[in-house]
């Protein structure tokens, strides 16, 4: 089975994409990082260099795809600040990567979906999706924006035999605060087992996967067994 992963050139998608090849899968990875790639065209993916929140240079690098399953992951952390303190730039640089090209990424890959009857859409979300942490207000937005459109569509699909399967993911170490915190505040933040870890992630894609066709996992949560709560934590946890 064809697959696209996009943000497979790091974390969680590298994960993904990894164990999906592992299981056989002809897998189409996507980022942006070249050197990246090339590790993973090396190990025998496919890959596809490419700026999501690019409209163009998206629809040139879907060009002779038709996946059956489809993980929307990419995705950027905006700087860590009170909202009036980001620039436009800076939100709507977060909302066209975290939300826009996961719609226009969707729109692209499901309807050859539902016309053949089959396929299975998973999109990593997050606990800020359904929960809310202070100085990260647009990355909860387009979080919870992803949660309700995977929600949603899942009903559009479900009656073509089409899977959706949201991921809330709490904090996993991967390279998501390299830009943002300096290593010592990172180490702090993964020390003592305290983040789940991206093949832990990949794990569950797989068993979800592996389920029979009449078999939908609408959504699941995995987060670190000491994260107190997937709603109401009182930092940022993922
Ligand atoms: N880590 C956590 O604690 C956590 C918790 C909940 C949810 N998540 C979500 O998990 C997803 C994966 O993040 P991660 O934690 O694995 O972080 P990561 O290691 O930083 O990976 C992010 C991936 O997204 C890709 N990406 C970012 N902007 C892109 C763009 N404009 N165009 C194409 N690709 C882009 C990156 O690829 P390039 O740099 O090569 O472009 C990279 O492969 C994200 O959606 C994140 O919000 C993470």
């Amino acid at each position: 089975m064809q697959a696209i992963v996009t943000g497979a050139t790091s974390g969680i998608g590298r994960a993904i994409a990894l164990a999906m090849h592992g299981q056989g899968h002809d897998v189409v990875a996507f980022g942006r990082r070249k050197e990246a790639l090339a590790e993973l065209e090396a190990l025998g993916l496919r890959t596809r260099a490419v700026d999501l929140a690019d409209r163009v240079a998206l629809a040139v690098a879907l060009t002779g795809l038709a996946p059956d399953v489809l993980v929307n992951n990419a995705g950027m952390m905006p700087r860590m600040a009170p909202f009036c303190d980001l620039t436009e730039d800076e939100i709507d640089r977060a909302v066209a990567v975290n939300l826009g090209s996961v719609l226009a990424m969707t729109r692209a890959v499901a309807p050859g979906m539902r016309d053949r009857g089959r396929g299975h859409i998973f999109f990593t979300g997050s606990t800020a999706g359904h929960a809310p942490f202070a100085n990260l207000a647009v990355y909860c937005a387009t979080k919870a924006a992803v949660g309700g459109f995977a929600q949603a569509l899942r009903l559009d699909l479900a009656p073509h035999g089409v899977r959706v399967t949201e991921i809330v993911a709490g904090r996993v170490e991967t390279g998501l605060y390299n830009a943002l915190l300096p290593a010592e505040a990172r180490a702090a933040m993964y020390a003592d087992a305290s983040a789940v870890q991206p093949g832990d992630v990949a794990a569950m894609v797989a068993a979800v996967l592996a389920l029979p066709p009449h078999v939908d996992v609408a959504r699941f949560d995995i987060l670190p067994t000491r994260q107190a709560t997937a709603t109401g934590a009182s930092r940022k946890d993922g």
